[in-house]
């Protein structure tokens, strides 16, 4: 049984105690948080688990082998590298570090003690997501035309941490797993009406292909929308992480530019071809818990995260360059 971790009980990462727990060959020995309200009541649920409120309780505990760290953002790169340094495989919440530079220290310091490091995409362990891919990689969709994204909701506020970091992170990582390229341009901008971060925030990626993503964020929207659309040259999907049975639907639609024989120079002549709609069937799974049972897999055979510490790393790079462009009070 891997003896496993577990430091932040609040809203995630009481979700992430329930997957730690319930995985198999995985218990959850120990839980901290700093909040005596969250710590009782980490102890009412987990009667088996060890609770402190003390971090180092945890890290300086030889009988843990992972440790999952779901604080918030500021304190990542430190209960992280600290982990680390005491010989523990790590898993992460996102935004794993709050600069490129501390996410670098931690890739550096696992791949040196050997250790794992997993960062917590959750989408990319969501069976939409898979799907994705998969058509991408399968040619169906065709060539890549653009990515938008609209990620909106009233809340939830983080305190050390704009939007663009907390939900535009998603965005990221999904791409970042999706496509087999980097952006060559990042550009972002937001506004803060409540604060000194930006509570709403447009991001554009443009990729070396032509490829573009575009993608909203915001905590100040009355209504809660997961929506991405898809462009490729052959088919075009719509996914609505909000939905259950219609989550994922693909169209069968494309439009084709080509020269008017007879016309004048620069005037195109547009085809639409409008096919039918079809909605996969996806397997019914939670993505954390399959990112979890990824996680323990990993630590038990040695092998490499699909979302390890590079594509944090990854990932950071474009927010650090996006924040660059967005201005004061990201
Ligand atoms: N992967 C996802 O889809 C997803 C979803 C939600 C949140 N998150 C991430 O999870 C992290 C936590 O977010 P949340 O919404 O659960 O926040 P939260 O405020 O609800 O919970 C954080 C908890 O950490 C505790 N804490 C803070 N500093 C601590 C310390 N030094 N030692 C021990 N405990 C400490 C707090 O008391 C609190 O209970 C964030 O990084 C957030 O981005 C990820």
């Amino acid at each position: 049984m891997l003896r496993n971790g577990l430091i932040g009980f609040g809203y995630w990462g009481s979700s992430l105690a329930r997957n730690f727990q319930t995985a198999p060959a995985s218990v959850l020995a120990s839980i901290c948080d700093s909040d005596p309200e969250r710590i009782a009541q980490a102890a009412a649920l987990y009667p088996g688990s060890t609770t402190t409120p003390s971090a180092n309780d945890l890290i300086g505990d030889p009988d843990l082998a992972a440790i999952a760290i779901a604080t918030p953002p500021a304190t990542h790169f430190p209960l992280a590298m600290a982990a680390l340094k005491a010989g523990k495989h790590v898993w992460i919440e996102k935004p794993m570090a709050c600069s490129s530079s501390e996410a670098a220290s931690l890739v550096e310091e696992a791949r040196a003690r050997n250790l794992v490091l997993m960062v917590d995409h959750t989408f990319v362990y969501s069976p939409a997501v898979r799907k994705i891919r998969e058509l991408i990689q399968g040619g169906e969709l065709g060539s890549l035309y653009y990515y938008d994204s609209v990620r909106t909701n009233l809340g939830r506020f983080q305190n050390d941490a704009g939007v663009l970091w907390d939900l535009a992170y998603h965005d990221l990582a999904i791409l970042d797993y999706l496509l087999d390229q980097q952006p060559a341009q990042v550009s972002a901008h937001g506004a803060a009406h409540l604060g000194d971060r930006h509570e709403v925030s447009y991001l554009t990626l443009e990729y070396p292909s032509g490829f573009h993503a575009h993608v909203h964020v915001s905590w100040l929207t009355p209504v809660k929308v997961r929506r991405v659309m898809l462009a490729g040259s052959k088919r075009m999907l719509a996914w609505n992480d909000l939905e259950s049975a219609r989550k994922l639907e693909i169209y069968d639609h494309s439009v084709s530019a080509a020269a008017s024989p007879g016309k004048e120079e620069g005037q195109r002549r547009i085809g639409y071809r409008a096919g039918e709609l079809h909605i996969p069937w996806l397997e019914v799974s939670e993505p954390l818990q399959n990112a979890v049972r990824h996680f323990i897999d990993c630590v038990q055979t040695g092998a490499r995260p699909l979302t390890d510490g590079e594509s944090g790393l990854r990932v950071t790079k474009i927010l650090e360059q996006a924040q660059e462009t967005a201005g004061a009070g990201q």
